[in-house]
């Protein structure tokens, strides 16, 4: 076996799903649950495969400030158990982080690179934090992914949804959108992040790596290019992160970019968002 997949009903594990066909077994919960000590040693054993594409991860945002050990169990410990089973297997570890490992550096307004220092606010963004660091430090054959907002066909588990899809089904639905203005990012279309991803491991990279769409856009300007680009009309108040009422923190600012020479470099947000939109239309999505 060439790819194992783990968080395969994941949004990002079924992409990867889609795109590498027969190369990829692809598992996720009920069957393996990445938190169960001994677990990932089995299933490394079970399928051997030359790399591992873990996708899973505890990314309900707001439970984490709630229920921190299962976001820790599953983001920091689990990964760590992973990292100790991909290296005795002798298999390739990719693993996926955040830009939320950003954020303490209230003031900062140009992207994020490899070799800025991380300061998450949240229980999410420091769980992901010690996982990569787990990772790094446990496997010298490792790619750590940091991305950002990430978009496209919602996994059947894991959030089922994105921002994009909760988006067109409030306009859809004729409901008054409030979306936030004042946290800027890099949203990335997943299909775009495989891509990337698979051109790292062509050329062989390693290492930590920021892999985004081009540019930066606040939550509310993304929202309104959604409902123009979708041909919909819906009202949207531009709000702010205060007035959410979520329980985490979140970065103001977290666009990220790369800053290594090597790595692969992906289209514009905006021509991405465009690309989704227009494919998602033929096959019968609102
Ligand atoms: N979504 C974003 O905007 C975003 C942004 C930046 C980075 N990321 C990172 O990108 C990666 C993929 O995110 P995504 O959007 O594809 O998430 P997702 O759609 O929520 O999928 C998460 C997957 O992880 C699985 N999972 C959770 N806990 C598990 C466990 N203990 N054992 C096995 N599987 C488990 C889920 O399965 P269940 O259905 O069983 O829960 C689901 O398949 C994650 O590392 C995330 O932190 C995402």
């Amino acid at each position: 076996m060439d790819y194992l997949i783990i968080g395969g009903t994941g949004q990002l594990g079924q992409a990867f799903a889609r795109r590498l066909g027969s190369q990829a077994k692809a598992v996720s919960r009920p069957q393996f649950d990445l938190t169960v000590p001994g677990a990932a040693e089995a299933l490394l054993r079970q399928y051997c495969p030359r790399i591992v594409l873990n996708c899973a991860a505890h990314n309900h945002v707001d439970q984490a400030e709630n229920e921190p050990h299962q976001a820790f169990a599953t983001n920091a410990f689990a990964v760590r158990e992973l990292a100790q089973a991909c290296a005795r297997a002798g298999a390739l570890l990719v693993h996926f982080s955040t830009d939320y490992v950003f954020g303490l550096a209230g003031n900062r307004r140009h992207p994020y690179v490899e070799s800025d220092l991380p300061g998450p606010l949240s229980v999410y963004g420091a769980s992901k934090l010690v996982g990569e660091y787990f990772v790094r430090a446990i496997t010298m054959q490792h790619l750590v992914v940091r991305t950002c907002g990430l978009y496209g066909l919602p996994g059947t588990g894991g959030k089922k949804t994105n921002f994009v899809e909760a988006i067109l089904n409030k306009a859809c639905r004729g409901e008054e959108l409030n979306v936030v203005i004042d946290q800027v990012c890099s949203p990335t279309y997943v299909n775009d992040l495989v891509e990337g991803v698979l051109q790292c491991l062509d050329r062989g990279l390693s290492g930590l790596i920021h892999i985004v769409n081009e540019g930066e856009v606040s939550w509310y300007d993304f929202a309104s290019s959604v409902v123009r680009l979708a041909g919909l009309s819906a009202k949207i108040k531009p709000i702010l992160s205060c007035e959410t009422g979520a329980r985490a923190p979140r970065p103001a600012y977290s666009a990220l970019q790369s800053e290594r020479a090597d790595a692969p470099r992906l289209r514009p947000w905006q021509s991405a968002l465009t690309e989704y939109l227009e494919l998602r239309r033929p096959i019968g999505r609102p």
